[in-house]
């Protein structure tokens, strides 16, 4: 019997480890023969650790399985789907699952991460069979109709990314994966290398073969440990199966990637310090232009793409253009793996296409807040993401739409907090973080973060609410348009989006007590 026991982090830090070491002792004790693997997480994360038992009728879950638990699993007949209250039935059909959309996430979850075979039978490897099929224009083409942005967060058309370097004259070129995912309440990236890391090397290679490159390299952070352990075993058995090499898949294609891990600073997520880090140097912000796309790696023109980004290609190309183009609203096409965190019932991984309203994923898929109090802010897009109040929850989750309120999607990370929330200090958390995270290149965010703090500190102790809040508003503009990258230039979105939408919490010390 396969019993699944998933090794993403998320399963690991509620104790996937230690079921682990309960299931084999018992089967052992019991004489039972089973056969475990290690898949990633479905992205049910309430619900791990979430074990899966192989029946004829499909795959049962056990939701929440303590080691304390798999004695009475076993009497319940579990490895053959037996009834147990721990049990959800057949995952495929729990309507968090059901309802998804899996493109980039199809297999996640559900195969053997590190095992080549297990990747090919459930259909990875054909976007590079048919990326060596049509050559490399036509590869970009598709990507270009698939109408593919950016997933880390700025959505730049990635087909227009790809031709801009295949285009630049260069002795090499280079593909640069970003996996330095620092925002807070995303790990969209994390669970894509943690359960299908073969995807991330063929997009990775289907986008070499593209523009011209031999080599990639993959930009982790270092808090991701498991990440590291999971593609160094994936890099090591694409390369040991002919994924990688000399002589690709018998292409004649040479592509190779190297994995390294950061130094645990956020700032190395804007692409031009990553690429700074990468080459050995301090990670420190360039100015642009010129653009990676022309001047990249080793001063070279670089793709430098967010994980989900490569991941998508290989759908793409499998599949088409057009069919992931057929998801999605306005220019906003294909789907977007939302990563639902904080205060909320259902936290999770959920892929669906552009357009759902930020109501529908807070309140009908995340199940509102795990409090049961009303919802009061979300914040969208990383700590640098504005906070969306519940009167704006008709807005539908697509780039354009929430440019329109000042907000942005980010890379798709939605925080979720009740009404005790205090949005002063939320306000007072996005300057905090710019000022510890600041690269320092720039005087507006290296001094304005810190000033912002100290101008936060002032409002809420009271001392001259009205001009302070006037002054905290001046900076944030100056923040705004003076900074050298997206670091200091978006740390005054939250700032300003909870002055206008909570503009109470910063006036608590001068009303008079409830
Ligand atoms: P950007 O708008 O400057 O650039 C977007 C991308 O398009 C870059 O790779 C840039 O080099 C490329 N590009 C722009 N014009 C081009 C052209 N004509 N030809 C070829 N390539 C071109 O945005 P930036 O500063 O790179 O990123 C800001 C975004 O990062 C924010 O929207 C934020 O949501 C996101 N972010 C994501 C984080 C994460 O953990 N994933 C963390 C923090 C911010
Ligand atoms: Fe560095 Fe901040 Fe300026 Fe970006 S905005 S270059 S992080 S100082």
């Amino acid at each position: 019997t396969k019993v699944y026991v998933p090794r993403d982090m998320a399963a690991l830090a509620v104790g996937a480890k230690r079921v682990l070491a309960a299931i084999e002792k018992e089967a052992a004790a019991r004489g039972e023969t089973i056969q475990i693997i290690r898949n990633g997480s479905r992205g049910l994360l309430w619900l791990e650790p979430l074990v899966e038992v192989e029946t004829p009728d499909g795959r049962i879950g056990y939701g929440n399985v303590k080691p304390s638990d798999v004695p009475s699993l076993f009497d319940a007949g579990f490895l053959k789907g037996g009834a147990h209250p721990l049990s959800i039935g057949k995952v495929e059909e729990h309507p968090y699952w059901a309802k998804q959309t899996r493109v980039t996430f199809e297999r996640v979850g559900i195969i053997d991460p590190v095992n080549l075979d297990d990747y090919v039978a459930h259909g990875g490897g054909q976007g590079l069979a048919k990326a060596f099929e049509i050559g490399p224009a036509k590869v970009i083409e598709e990507v270009t109709k698939s109408g593919l942005r950016g997933r880390g967060g700025a959505g730049f058309p990635a087909g227009i990314k790809w031709k801009t370097v295949a285009d630049a004259p260069a002795d090499r070129r280079y593909v640069v994966t970003n996996a330095d995912e620092g925002d807070s309440g995303t790990f969209a990236d994390r669970m894509v290398m943690e359960g299908d890391p073969f995807v991330l090397i063929e997009g990775m290679t289907i986008c070499g073969y593209a523009i011209g490159a031999s080599k990639g390299f993959i930009y982790l952070r270092a808090e991701y440990p498991q990440c590291a352990e999971v593609l160094t075993e994936a890099l090591e058995a694409a390369r040991k199966g002919g994924w990688l090499g000399p002589n690709v898949r018998g292409s004649g294609f040479a592509f190779d990637i190297e994995l390294r891990i950061g130094a645990g600073a956020y700032v190395c997520g804007e692409e031009t310090s990553l690429l700074e880090s990468l080459e050995g140097h301090r990670g420190i912000v360039r100015a642009k232009p010129p653009l990676p796309a022309h001047v990249g790696f080793m001063g070279r023109p670089t793709v430098v793409n967010n994980v989900l980004t490569l991941a998508t290609a290989p759908a793409i190309l499998a599949k088409g253009g057009e069919y992931y183009a057929s998801f999605g609203v306005g220019r906003s096409r294909g789907t977007m793996p939302l990563q639902i965190a904080g205060n909320v019932k259902f936290g999770g991984l959920y892929e669906t296409p552009f357009g759902l309203t930020l109501g529908e994923i807070v309140n009908d898929i995340g199940g509102g807040t795990l409090t049961g109090r009303p919802v009061r802010a979300v914040q969208c897009g990383g700590p640098l993401g504005a906070y969306v109040p519940p009167s704006l929850f008709d807005t539908p989750f697509d780039y354009e739409a929430f440019q329109k309120h000042d907000s942005l999607i980010g890379h798709g990370g939605l925080v979720v907090f009740d009404d005790t929330v205090d949005m002063a200090q939320m306000a007072r958390f996005g300057m905090e973080f710019c000022a510890i995270e600041s690269c320092g290149k720039c005087t507006p965010c290296r001094i304005g973060s810190t000033r912002g703090v100290e101008t936060i500190d002032k409002i809420v102790e009271g001392v001259d609410v009205e001009a302070n809040i006037e002054l905290l508003s001046d900076l944030c503009n100056t923040m705004k348009f003076g900074s050298l990258c997206a670091l200091g230039g978006f740390a005054p979105y939250p700032v300003e989006s909870a002055l206008r939408h909570y503009p109470e919490d910063f006036r608590k010390a001068t009303l008079p007590a409830a």
